[in-house]
C-alpha cells in the first residue's frame, strides 16, 4: 500500500480548537432556541442539559479513545477493533449522516453568508421590529439566491478541506472563538435589559414540566449529540490525527462545558428579546435571522456589531461544516493524501446537491410537504432525532463490548492523570446508561406517535 501521510495536529491546541470548533456551531446557537423555542423552552433546556452531560460527555470521551486508539478514519477504525463484523457501520452510518447533515447545515450556512453581505449595504438601524421578519421572508424566498448562498458556503468549506483541515482550522480559530464569546456577551447584555426581558428569561430558564411530551425528550436528546457532534465519528477522526499524550477527558469537558456556555448564551440573547419585542418564539429555523437583527437595531453602533457578529457566527459554521466534509473526505481518501483534493470537490458537489431541495423548502418548496413537514425539516428531524441518536446508540454499545476494559482505561490515561472511580463512572454510563436512555426515549416516542 505505500506509505501513507497521516494527518497530524500541528500542536496539541490544534486538537481541542478542531473539536471545539467542530462542536460549537450553529447547533448551540442556530438550532437551540429555535427548537427550544417550538418544543417546551425551559423543560426543554433542562433535559438538554442532563443529555449532554450524562449521555453526550461519556460518548464524546469514547469517540475520542476509539480514533486515537486506532490512529485511523473512522470505518477503518472500527473495522480494526472488530474486523471482520458489521460494526464498520457505525462509521459507514456516520459518513452518511454527515452528507445528509451538512446538506442543510450548510443551507442556514449560506443565510448567513447573505446576512453578511447585505448588513454591508443595508444596516440593521432604523427598521421596525417587525420589518426583521419580512426581510427573512424576502430573503429566503428568493431561489437563487439562497441556492447561490448555500453554494458559495460550500465553496468556501471545499477550499479549506480540500488542502487538510489543519492548517484551515488552527489559525483562526484561536482568535474567533473568544472573539464570538465577547460578543454574545454584549448581545445577552442588551437583551436581558430590554423591557420585559424577564418573561423570556423565564421562558427559558424556568421549567414548566407539564410542556414536557415525547417529542421535547426526543429532540432534547437530538440537541445534545448535534451540538456536540456525536453520534457521527466524526470525534473518532479527529482524535486519530492526534499522536501524542493530549488527556482526552480534559479536552472532552473543556468542550462540553463550552458548548453547554454558549447554548446558555444563545437562549439569554434570543428569548428576552423575543418576549420583549411581541415576538413568536415558536418561529422556528428562522428564529435567530429574525430576533438578532432586532436586538443589534437597539444596540449604538449596532450595524458594526451585526457585521462583526456575523462574520464570527459564519466562521464558528464553517468550523462544523469543515469536520462534516472532513468526515465523509476521510472516508473516502483513508488518510491518503493523494485522492484528497478530488474527494474532497466530489463530495462537496454531491452535497450542494443533495441540499437544493433544503434551500429552496422556505421558498419556491414552501408548500410540498413530506409527511406534514417541508423537505429540510425532514433532513433535519432525520439526521438530528434519528440518525444521530442511532449512530451515538451503537457507539456505546460498540465501546466496552468490543474494547477491553483495560485497554480502555489504558488509552484515556495517556496524557491525563484521570482516576480509577471516574473512569469507572464512565463506564457505568456508556455502558449501561447511555443506551439504556437512548432505547427508551426511542420506545417512548414510537409509542407517543402510536406506532405500536
Ligand atoms: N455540532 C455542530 C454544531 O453545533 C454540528 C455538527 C453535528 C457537526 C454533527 C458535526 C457533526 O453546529
Amino acid at each position: 500500500m505505500g506509505q501513507k501521510q497521516q494527518e497530524q495536529w500541528t500542536s496539541k491546541l490544534g486538537f481541542i480548537l478542531a473539536a471545539a470548533g467542530s462542536a460549537i456551531g450553529l447547533g448551540a446557537i442556530w438550532k437551540l432556541p429555535y427548537v427550544a423555542g417550538t418544543s417546551g423552552g425551559g423543560a426543554f433546556f433542562l433535559i438538554f442539559l442532563l443529555f449532554t452531560i450524562f449521555l453526550g460527555l461519556p460518548l464524546l470521551l469514547a469517540e475520542f479513545t476509539i480514533g486515537r486508539h486506532t490512529q485511523k478514519e473512522a470505518v477503518s477504525a472500527y473495522r480494526t477493533i472488530a474486523p471482520g463484523s458489521f460494526w464498520h457501520w457505525i462509521g459507514k452510518l456516520g459518513v452518511g449522516t454527515s452528507f445528509l447533515l451538512l446538506s442543510f447545515y450548510s443551507v442556514v450556512g449560506g443565510w448567513i453568508v447573505i446576512y453578511l453581505a447585505r448588513s454591508f449595504t443595508q444596516g440593521v438601524q432604523g427598521l421596525e421590529v417587525n420589518q426583521f421578519g419580512q426581510m427573512f421572508e424576502e430573503t429566503i424566498s428568493n431561489p437563487f439566491l439562497v441556492v447561490f448562498a448555500h453554494f458559495i458556503f460550500l465553496l468556501m468549506t471545499i477550499l479549506v478541506v480540500q488542502g487538510g483541515v489543519q492548517k484551515g482550522i488552527e489559525r483562526f480559530s484561536k482568535i474567533m472563538m473568544p472573539a464570538l464569546f465577547i460578543l454574545f456577551l454584549i448581545i445577552v447584555i442588551r437583551s436581558v435589559t430590554l423591557e420585559g426581558a424577564s418573561e423570556g428569561i423565564q421562558f427559558f430558564l424556568m421549567p414548566d414540566f407539564s410542556s414536557i411530551t415525547g417529542e421535547t425528550i426526543l429532540f432534547a436528546l437530538g440537541q445534545a449529540f448535534f451540538a456536540l457532534s456525536l453520534g457521527v465519528s466524526i470525534m473518532v477522526t479527529y482524535s486519530s490525527y492526534l499522536k501524542s499524550g493530549e488527556s482526552l477527558p480534559k479536552s472532552a469537558v473543556s468542550i462540553v462545558s463550552l458548548t453547554i456556555f454558549i447554548s446558555l448564551l444563545a437562549g439569554l440573547a434570543i428569548f428576552p428579546a423575543v418576549f420583549s419585542f411581541g415576538l413568536e418564539p415558536a418561529e422556528g429555523p428562522p428564529l435567530i435571522f429574525i430576533v438578532l437583527p432586532a436586538v443589534f437595531s437597539s444596540i449604538p453602533l449596532g450595524n458594526i456589531f451585526f457585521i462583526l457578529f456575523m462574520s464570527l457566527l459564519l466562521f464558528a459554521t464553517l468550523t462544523s461544516a469543515f469536520s462534516l466534509l472532513e468526515m465523509v473526505v476521510a472516508s473516502i481518501t483513508k488518510n491518503d493524501a493523494a485522492k484528497r483534493k478530488k474527494a474532497t470537490w466530489v463530495a462537496g458537489i454531491l452535497i450542494f446537491i443533495m441540499g437544493i431541495p433544503s434551500a429552496l423548502s422556505f421558498g419556491v418548496m414552501s408548500g410540498v410537504s413530506f409527511f406534514g413537514h417541508s423537505f429540510f425539516d425532514l433532513m433535519d428531524f432525520l439526521v438530528s432525532n434519528v440518525m444521530l441518536p442511532l449512530g451515538a446508540l451503537l457507539i456505546a454499545i460498540f465501546t466496552p463490548l468490543k474494547l477491553k476494559k483495560d485497554a480502555l482505561y489504558e488509552e484515556m490515561r495517556r496524557g491525563s492523570s484521570l482516576k480509577r472511580v471516574m473512569f469507572d463512572i464512565w463506564y457505568i454510563l456508556i455502558k449501561y446508561v447511555t443506551p439504556i436512555a437512548i432505547i427508551i426515549v426511542f420506545l417512548h416516542v414510537l409509542g407517543a406517535f402510536d406506532l405500536f
